[in-house]
């Protein structure tokens, strides 16, 4: 059982998916006094049990899992159709012979949250969409602890009506991808101080603050409307991170300037730094999720493999310049006595 009020520091490691969230990543904010999540959205059920077993072995008693809820309306496959033949010009030039077909894909949702039930971790995070009711409840009665995330206050209402226990809300400002609850709608683009402020006033569960969350500054002023803070871009250059050695030299590299919130890589909207692949595709991209991911995953391979960061998805939040480095134990400690002090504390 974890609500943020449990935990000894205010702060969450984001789950992140595609390889930066790790088990020494999520054990290392269980020794901070915070809370780590498996990002395990892409994997399959077996793959997700196995990173749960790594996690405990590690030493993690207090973690999360995070999964991605399917939109249930068909993601537009003939669109997506239409983006590959765009693709194929950059596909030969990375070496790629054949992008493979767009197609659906709920990366195992049912079975995973299968296997939840039947073996319980302590929180269970949602994000592209709303729980349906039997499963929360489910998921509560095995003693997990249900969070879901919103980017805007009616959803953060929805999320209270299904039971979760805590509304992580996700402000316009937030590195990777936006947890809108359709694939069509578009990104709310809600600053984070206002979308707490509004959720604040309709919602009366527990409040986790995500979105540009990088300086110990900012951490206090979430921290004024909300219960805890989750941060994503500020682990992905933590020793104990997953995070592609091109993302990472991304994030130092004054070549890139800005961040975009784009549809490009996978159909959903996602902010990142903005890159070749993000100019050239963002305006024709369809939304079509997941079969852009799907479709764009061996264009992100083939850039990453020879260290050319303009083709690969180098998710990050606005303030991205000013994330720290070092192990996950120290950044934790710097970012909670850096906000404790920002707070006259
Ligand atoms: C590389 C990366 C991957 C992410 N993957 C996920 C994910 O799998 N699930 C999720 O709920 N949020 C994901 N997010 C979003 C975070 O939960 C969080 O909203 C965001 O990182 C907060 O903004 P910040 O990056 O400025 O701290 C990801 C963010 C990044 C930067």
């Amino acid at each position: 059982m974890v609500v943020p009020g449990e935990l000894d520091v205010p702060i969450v490691a984001a789950p992140m998916a595609g390889g930066p969230s790790t088990p020494a990543l999520v054990a290392a904010l269980d020794r901070a006094g915070g809370l780590g999540f498996l990002g395990s959205g892409y994997l399959t059920a077996e793959a997700m049990r196995e990173q749960i077993d790594a996690n405990r072995a590690a030493g993690a008693r207090r973690f999360g899992v995070n999964l991605f809820v399917p939109d249930p309306a068909d993601p537009d496959l003939d669109a997506a159709a239409e983006y590959r033949m765009l693709l194929g010009p950059l596909a030969a030039r990375l070496g790629i012979d054949e992008l493979p077909a767009a197609r659906d894909d709920s990366f195992s949702y049912l079975d995973k949250l299968a296997d939840l039930a039947a073996r319980p971790v302590p929180v269970v995070s949602f994000t592209f969409g709303l729980p349906a009711v039997e499963h929360v409840r489910t998921l509560r009665e095995a003693g997990s602890r249900v969070w879901v995330t919103v980017s805007s206050p009616d959803d953060a209402v929805a999320a209270a009506e299904v039971g979760a226990d805590v509304v992580v809300a996700q402000g316009t400002e937030a590195g990777g991808h936006v947890s809108t609850f359709t694939v069509a709608e578009p990104a709310p683009g809600i600053p984070l101080l206002d979308l707490l402020a509004d959720v604040r006033r309709r919602v009366d569960v527990p409040l986790v603050a995500a979105g540009g969350l990088t300086t110990g500054p900012a951490i206090a002023d979430a921290l004024g409307l909300a219960d805890a803070t989750q941060l994503g871009t500020a682990f992905l250059d933590a020793d104990e991170a997953g995070t592609s050695a091109v993302h990472r030299a991304a994030l130092k590299d004054p070549r890139f300037t800005e961040t975009r919130v784009t549809r490009a890589f996978t159909g959903r909207p996602a902010r990142g730094l903005t890159n070749a692949f993000i100019e050239e595709y963002d305006d024709v991209a369809p939304a079509s999720y997941p079969s852009l991911h799907v479709l764009t995953g061996p264009v992100r391979a083939a850039s990453a493999a020879r260290g050319n960061g303009e083709g690969a998805a180098l998710w990050a939040g606005v303030r991205w310049r000013e994330a720290p480095s070092g192990s996950a134990e120290r950044i934790v400690a710097g970012l909670a006595a850096e906000a404790r002090k920002a707070d006259g504390r």
